[in-house]
């Protein structure tokens, strides 16, 4: 096949969700669907459950399971499907930021019960920012349900994007009919009885003529007057405008029941983007190019303490990675070759010799890697990759044990480098400060530090607001500034200028007394 095919062939996308809308539950219909999985149940594991939440050591051994399912790649009607994991639990939020700058598109799994949840918001703000399309599934319709209209208003308004139903749901809960498909004007009727579609699906040439009627009463009228209403309420699919994330196609289903699942599947294949341009620094790198190149996303750290090697995740952004070829890793400057490059597919990991744009790889790693590393074939590339969000918890790290200083010094730069947290220096006093998205990431570091270092950490605690990244036309205003709130000053660990601003209240004042300096609460803006 050639080079432009196998490009044109890939679906490398991510399923957000808020934790319980049933992210998991697709994934695991999709991975069915593509053979990928055998029964149901299988993904499950992955998913760090809600009684959990406490409990980091069960963290620690979903840890290991997640690198299984990283990524999940499968093959499905000439397609190669990358599905690229997300974790569930809030608290890896950072996580699933990081993971979203590697895919070309996303699906966004909402509860028809609830609409758009906290974290859905807050993970279409990163889309938004990318520009990535997203496709909606409202899902659970076999259960009680918000109004469609007033769920399409929801997602139109939460996720600020223009929304047209693809689909369309017939009532919900234990009335549910099933959907009608407006993509290609087919019924397909649903019954909870055999968990299973009657009869497949009846395609319809013209549903206001009464037709298929008599397989959806007593919802007949009701859909018709809802469809024309929706017609002239929301704008028509137009693909170009779903590709440049100004509008998201919408689907009804319940994964669940893998009602709508298919449907959904098989319009995204069509529809969704193939890898495309990635951003550099230097410039933008088109997929079709024939020389490699490829960033770091994720760093996952092996669970053995004896081996303390990890596996840098790779985006093929153009080009075909080959295996034992050297590339040049732009932050060192080094030449690197990767002897064992794994490639994953379903729930296997295997060793490949080549990989094209779209894919993932798994490079082993024994600490050359940071996320956001580029890798090239000697061009001096840097991708702009992965953002940091401000962190929400911060506290200062201190050393509990003289003697292991180094490994202290050590486990929190790996730690931080695989992006378990963040940490900054204080300008001031050069105190160390940890920065996390939850609560929980605390102990799994001090957790991780003593059995992988060696080293003892205490926390002592910081009440901060937000850590803000700083720019300004003005020099002259942002060395006063600098000067002033010394002792809010500290480095991130690309040795930027960061205020921890203390409180909303702090920042605003800071603001109001600095017109000319902006303040971010992300590292790229
Ligand atoms: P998440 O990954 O987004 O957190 O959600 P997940 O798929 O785990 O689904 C959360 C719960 O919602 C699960 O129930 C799941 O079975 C259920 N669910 C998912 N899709 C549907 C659907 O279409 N209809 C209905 N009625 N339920 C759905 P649970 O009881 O929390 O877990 P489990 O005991 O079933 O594993």
């Amino acid at each position: 096949m050639s080079f432009n095919k196998e490009i044109e062939r890939r679906r490398t996308f991510g399923i957000i969700s808020h934790p319980d809308a049933g992210k998991t539950t697709l994934t695991e219909k999709l991975l069915l669907f593509g053979g990928a999985i055998q029964v149901a149940g299988a993904v499950k594991s992955n998913k760090i459950k809600k009684g959990a939440t406490s409990d980091f050591m069960e963290i620690e051994r979903q840890r290991g399971i997640s690198v299984a399912t990283s990524v999940m790649g499968f093959e499905y009607k000439g397609f190669k499907v990358n599905i690229l994991d997300t974790p569930g639990h809030q608290d890896f939020a950072e996580d699933t930021y990081r993971t979203l700058s590697a895919v070309d598109s996303v699906i966004i799994v909402i509860d028809a019960a609830k609409g758009v949840e906290a974290q859905t918001r807050k993970l279409m703000e990163v889309c938004r920012m990318r520009k990535t399309p997203v496709i909606v599934f409202i899902n659970k319709m076999d259960r009680p349900a918000l109004d469609p209209f007033e769920l399409l208003d929801d997602v139109e308004k939460e996720l600020e994007i223009e929304v047209c139903p693809l689909s369309w749901p017939i009532s919900n809960g234990p009335d549910f009919r099933g959907v009608f498909n407006i993509f290609e004007q087919k019924l397909s009727l649903f019954t909870s009885g055999d968990k299973q579609r009657l009869g497949g699906s009846i395609e319809v040439k013209d549903i206001f003529s009464g037709e298929a009627d008599e397989y959806i009463q007593p919802h007949a009228e009701n859909l018709k007057e809802e469809l024309e209403l929706a017609s002239a309420g929301y704008p028509a699919f137009d693909r170009e405008r779903y590709l440049s994330a100004s509008l998201a196609p919408v689907f009804f289903g319940s994964a669940l029941n893998n009602f709508g699942v298919r449907e959904l599947l098989d319009c995204f294949l069509e529809i969704a983007p193939h890898p495309g341009d990635t951003e550099a620094l230097e410039r933008t790198v088109n997929s079709k190019e024939d020389q490699f190149t490829g960033f770091v996303f994720k760093i996952h750290a092996n669970m053995d303490p004896n081996h303390r090697d990890r596996l840098a995740f790779v985006k093929i952004c153009s080009g075909v990675f080959e295996r034992n070829k050297a590339y040049l890793h732009s932050r060192s400057g080094k030449n690197i070759k990767f002897a064992s490059p794994t490639a994953f597919m379903a729930e296997k990991k295997s060793i490949v010799d080549k990989a094209y744009p779209g894919d993932i790889v798994g490079l082993h790693d024994t600490g050359t890697f940071k996320i956001g590393d580029t890798l090239t074939e000697g061009e001096m590339l840097h991708y702009k990759g992965v953002p940091s969000f401000s962190p929400e918890f911060f506290r200062y790290v201190e050393n509990a044990d003289p003697l292991k200083f180094k490994q202290l010094a050590k486990g929190l730069d790996h730690l931080t480098d695989e992006g378990v947290a963040q940490l900054f220096v204080n300008q001031a006093n050069g105190r160390k400060i940890i920065g996390t998205v939850g609560p929980l990431q605390f102990d799994v570091i001090q957790f991780r530090l003593k059995h992988e270092y060696g080293a003892l950490c205490r926390y002592e605690p910081l009440q901060l607001f937000k850590a803000c990244w700083m720019e300004s036309f003005s020099k002259s205003q942002l060395e006063d500034f600098k000067l002033r709130k010394l002792h809010n000053m500290a480095y991130d660990k690309r040795g930027r200028d960061v205020f921890l601003a203390e409180s909303a209240y702090a920042l605003s004042m800071a603001q109001e007394k600095f017109p000319d300096i902006k303040f971010h609460f992300i590292s790229e803006y």
